[in-house]
C-alpha cells in the first residue's frame, strides 16, 4: 500500500506579509518519497500548528527561514511506515521536525521516540507531553522561578502553552492571574482551569480590571504576546519580579518592526530581570518534564485542551486561528488516522 502512496504537501513559494498565508502556501501532490540508506519515512497524524511557524516562513531567527519553494517546516507525532534504520522499526511511534506534509523523510536526528505513558491518548504527545508542555514547564520553573504564594500573570492564557502555564503555577502554591482575549476564555480559566483571576484585554477598562486583579503586584510574568499587553504587566512588576519572555505573537506578523516596551526602564527601579528561552535547548531535560507533568497529566491535575482541526488540506485555515483567538488550547491538525495500540 505505502509503495504507492501520494504525498500532498505544503510548499512555501513567497515571504508571507500581514499574515497573507493563503497567498505563499500551495498545496501540491506527488509520489510519496522512499527512505534512502539509515533513513526511515514517518507518516504524519499529527501536525502542531505554532505561532513560530509565522516566523519561520519569514526570516532566519533560532533556525533558518524555510527555503523557498520547498515543503513548509512542521512539528509532526506520526507513525514509522517505512525503514532503513536499524533501530527505527515500522509501527514505531515518532515526533519531530518534519512537514506540512503526508510523509517525512528523516535519519532520526530530528526525531524521537514517543514515550508509551499508560492512560494517555497520543494526542497529549502533541500538547501538553509535546513541545507546548515543555515550553509551559521549563519556561516558568526554569525562567521564571515562582515561589508559593507569588503572583504569576500569563498572557495567551487560554492557548497552548498558555493554559499549562496557569496550571503549573496553581499546583506550585502561586496566585495566578491569565490574560486572554473574551469573556469565554476567561470563563474557561477561571471555572475549569483554576486560575484565580482572569482578565479580557479585549474588554474596555482591561489595564484597570489587571491592576485590580493583582493587588499585591506580579512577581513573575510569563510573556507569549508582546505589545500593549506585554507593556502593562511591566508595569505592576514588582521588586525583583522575573519576566520569562517566550515569544510575542502580537508581533509576528507586523509589516514594520515594532517597537519594544515604552516602560523598559522599569526592570531598573524594580531590579527585575527579564530573560527569554528556546524550548530546544531543553531537550535534553525532557525525561525531567515526563515524570513530574506525566502525573500531572494522567491524574488530571493538569487540565488539557488540543484544538483538533481535520484534513492536511485545511491546515492555512486552522493556522490563521492562532492570529485571531480562534483556538483555545493547543491547536493540532490531524492528517491521518493512529494505528491500534496494544
Ligand atoms: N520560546 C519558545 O521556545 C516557545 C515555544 C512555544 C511557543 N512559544 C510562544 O508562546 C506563545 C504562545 O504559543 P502557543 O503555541 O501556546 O499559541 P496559543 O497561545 O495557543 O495561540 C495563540 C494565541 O495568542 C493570542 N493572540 C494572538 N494574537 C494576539 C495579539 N495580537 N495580542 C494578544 N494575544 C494574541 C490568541 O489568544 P487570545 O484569544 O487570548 O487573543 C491566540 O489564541 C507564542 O508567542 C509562541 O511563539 C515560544
Amino acid at each position: 500500500m505505502s509503495a504507492t502512496a501520494t504525498n500532498r504537501h505544503w510548499v512555501l513559494t513567497d515571504r508571507p506579509k500581514g499574515g497573507n498565508f493563503e497567498q505563499v502556501l500551495s498545496l501540491r501532490e506527488e509520489p510519496a518519497p522512499e527512505p534512502g540508506p539509515g533513513e526511515y519515512r514517518v507518516r504524519t497524524i499529527y501536525l502542531s500548528l505554532d505561532p513560530t511557524n509565522a516566523v519561520w516562513m519569514q526570516y532566519d531567527s533560532y533556525l533558518p527561514a524555510v527555503p523557498l519553494n520547498s515543503t513548509m517546516r512542521g512539528l509532526v507525532l506520526g507513525v514509522v511506515d517505512k525503514s532503513n534504520h536499524e533501530k527505527v522499526k515500522v509501527g514505531d511511534l515518532v515526533s519531530g521536525m518534519g512537514g506540512w506534509a503526508d510523509y517525512t523523510i528523516t535519519d532520526g536526528k530530528n526525531f524521537g521516540r514517543v514515550p508509551n505513558i499508560p492512560g494517555l491518548p497520543l494526542v497529549a504527545f502533541m500538547g501538553p507531553l509535546g513541545m507546548t508542555g515543555a515550553t509551559a514547564y521549563f519556561g516558568l520553573l526554569d525562567i521564571g522561578k515562582p515561589k508559593e504564594g507569588e503572583t504569576v500573570v500569563v498572557s495567551a492564557a487560554a492557548g497552548a502553552v498558555g493554559s499549562m502555564v496557569g496550571q503549573i503555577a496553581k499546583l506550585k502554591g502561586c496566585r495566578v492571574v491569565g490574560i486572554a482575549g473574551g469573556p469565554e476564555k476567561c470563563a474557561w480559566l477561571t471555572g475549569e482551569l483554576g486560575f484565580d483571576a482572569a482578565v479580557d484585554y479585549k474588554a474596555e477598562g482591561w489595564r484597570k480590571a489587571l491592576r485590580a486583579a493583582c493587588p499585591k503586584g506580579v512577581d513573575v510574568y510569563f510573556e507569549n504576546v508582546g505589545g500593549e499587553v506585554g507593556e502593562a504587566v511591566l508595569d505592576l512588576i514588582n521588586i525583583k519580579g522575573r519576566i520569562a519572555f517566550c515569544g510575542a505573537i502580537s508581533q509576528y506578523n507586523a509589516t514594520q518592526p515594532q517597537p519594544g516596551p515604552r516602560n523598559l526602564s522599569i526592570l531598573v527601579s524594580r531590579r527585575a530581570r527579564m530573560e527569554g528561552f528556546l524550548v530546544l535547548d531543553y531537550n535534553p531535560r525532557l525525561g525531567e518534564m515526563y515524570q513530574e507533568m506525566g502525573p500531572w497529566i494522567a491524574g488530571g491535575k493538569v487540565k488539557w485542551k488540543v484544538d483538533l482541526d481535520q484534513g492536511l488540506e485545511n491546515t492555512i485555515t486552522s493556522f490563521k486561528k492562532l492570529f485571531t483567538g480562534g483556538n483555545t488550547g493547543k491547536l493540532a491538525v490531524q492528517v491521518s488516522e493512529e494505528p491500534a495500540r496494544g
